[in-house]
């Protein structure tokens, strides 16, 4: 009996230790790249063994997912950087796309002033300058130590041998194709009908790539490249010249820094609004115990929503390119400011948000765009978010370069008070001048706790970028989940307007949503199918890392 008993205890606890052991992501001693593709994390990792440092591998990993995942990794896109180098000392990088010299600010309305449906999505006229390119010379500039060659040599490889179709790529190029070859005709790369496990080879890519390789920066912004664009501008009715090209700069920025509890967050600053809107959440819900309230309850979720809220207010009124407004952001993080923002908040109802304006437009694809997150062995960190806007951009695809262009423009407030895409509503302050960066809620964020490297994260998801990311953070540091169920836990939204929260489907316990019901909350489990694609990486108490891979995409985590 006694036998039995042990034999049975044991099995359990092997089976506990085994449950436990599958919640965790990849535990790895050193280095790590979690990012939407296989290939590209591997490419990142690889990169690093040979010597690379964490800036090599953001180079090797960015332009490995422009090969690999053309529905949001690009050369035709732009993104933000944020690092922490093994000293501590912080920094970001805006390589966001910019609006062409020629951009007007009414160019989305007609003569009476409303908004011409699609214009800033689907039309040419949608492609902001592209900033990648210069994104990635300028990080390997200034922090990179391997020779740009030999960096993207296993990325032309990759677009030469090709990179095979997943399931999930098959459903997406299903759902795009229609409208890619509607913008470039029945002959383009993408209209042939892929199916999972088929190898998509990019030899276009694979030529521009090699160029660049040869002649650095310049051969996509002023050589035989950026001539080649140009042509495919002019052909397609795009606005962008040679001398935008030659003009875009990617601009190095002060990072975002903001503590929550024992935390010290580093985000994004403008023209992101991804930093500023987490870190006016954070302060509005540091003073409730939401561990007490517990994960997902109702009492947290409403906490959060209405921080969520009122952050998200603020956004639409104040933020921009800050290279062309004034953004008050010491005011806007103030901890005061911030405090009589949530005076109002009533825990027995809902602060509705149409008690100060309307809004209608719901928004129902939250992938776009993409995030990726690297520590190096030296004790480097990067978190890099980078974009074209929807899934394949403006859809606009250069056969003759092998890449989508971005729909960025549709970031921008075409018409003060009128939702984008997102259902973001916009204002002055984020409206279309020339040169101006549209305001963006990517939020590639590294965070630390007692002073030490904690944690990189970030995600896609438009407007749901911040909600994502804020709500990976708490699960970790409130929750005490590992870092692979931060990022697996379900997740909600709320961003002002429209007023609603939206949750991930089926997700979410009956009980918790009618609660929030009668407090006369707006309950969304429709539109969207999921909230944001988390990955992350956690720094253990012993050293090694853990990785967060989204199962909601075909994100890896590859480490050493
Ligand atoms: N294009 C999505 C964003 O930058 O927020």
């Amino acid at each position: 009996m006694k036998t039995t008993f042990r034999v049975f205890f044991i099995t359990l606890l092997v089976l506990v230790t085994n449950i436990t052991q599958a919640q965790k992501g990849l535990i790895a001693d050193k280095a790590m790249v979690v990012s939407a593709r296989e290939e590209a994390s591997k490419i990142g990792v690889a990169i690093m063994k040979k010597g690379g440092n964490a800036f090599d591998a953001m180079v090797a990993t960015e332009l490995a997912l422009a090969v690999a995942y053309p529905y949001a990794g690009n050369i035709g896109g732009g993104g933000f950087m944020v690092y922490r180098k093994a000293n501590g000392e912080t920094g970001t990088l805006d390589y966001r796309e910019k609006a062409p010299l020629s951009a007007t600010k009414n160019m989305f309305l007609d003569k009476a002033g409303n908004i011409l449906p699609d214009k800033s999505t689907d039309s040419p006229l949608a492609i902001g300058v592209p900033g990648t390119i210069a994104g990635v010379f300028a990080v390997h500039k200034k922090l990179g130590s391997l020779p740009m060659s030999e960096i993207m040599k296993p990325v032309i490889e990759l677009a030469e041998k090709g990179v095979i179709v997943t399931k999930k790529q098959e459903k997406s190029l299903n759902n795009y194709r229609e409208a890619i070859i509607k913008a470039n005709g029945n002959t383009t790369k993408f209209a042939t009908i892929f199916k999972e496990n088929d190898t998509i080879k990019y030899p276009a890519l694979a030529e521009t790539l090699k160029r660049i390789a040869k002649n650095g920066k310049d051969e996509f912004y002023k050589g035989e490249t950026s001539q080649q664009l140009v042509r495919y501008f002019e052909k397609i009715g795009a606005i962008i010249t040679q001398e935008d090209l030659a003009h875009y700069q990617a601009k190095w920025r002060n990072s975002l820094e903001f503590n929550y509890k024992e935390l010290k967050i580093i985000s994004m600053a403008p023209p992101s609004s991804g930093g500023i809107c987490l870190s006016q959440i954070m302060k509005m819900i540091a003073p409730f115990d939401i561990k007490r309230m517990g994960q997902n309850s109702a009492e947290a979720i409403q906490v959060m929503v209405e921080a969520e809220r009122r952050a998200y207010a603020d956004r639409s009124a104040f933020l921009g390119d800050p290279d062309f407004v004034k953004i008050p952001l010491k005011e806007l993080m103030d901890s005061e400011y911030l405090k009589t923002r949530m005076a109002t908040f009533n825990s027995d109802k809902a602060t509705l948000s149409s008690d100060i304006k309307e809004g209608k437009v719901n928004y129902n694809e939250s992938t776009e765009t993409t995030h990726y997150s690297i520590v190096d062995s030296f004790g480097n960190a990067v978190a890099a978010t980078t974009t074209i806007n929807d899934g394949f951009g403006s859809k606009y695809y250069c056969d003759e370069l092998g890449f989508f262009l971005n729909n960025e423009m549709d970031d921008f407030s075409a018409k003060p008070g009128e939702p984008n895409m997102f259902g973001l509503i916009g204002n002055e302050a984020n409206s279309i001048a020339p040169q101006k960066r549209m305001l963006s809620s990517m939020t590639p964020t590294i965070v630390e706790k007692n002073g030490k490297l904690f944690m990189v994260v970030g995600s896609p998801g438009g407007s749901t970028i911040i909600t994502s990311v804020l709500q990976t953070i708490l699960n970790v540091y409130e929750y005490n989940l590992s870092m692979q169920e931060a990022v697996n836990a379900p997740r909600f939204h709320h961003q002002w307007l429209p007023d609603i929260i939206t949750f991930e489907p089926n997700a979410f316990n009956a009980k918790t949503l009618g609660t929030l019901k009668t407090k006369s909350y707006l309950i969304n489990e429709k539109t969207t199918p999921v909230i944001g694609k988390v990955d992350a990486i956690l720094v253990l108490s012993n050293g090694k890392l853990e990785g967060g891979a989204d199962f909601r995409g075909d994100d890896k985590a590859v480490g050493f």
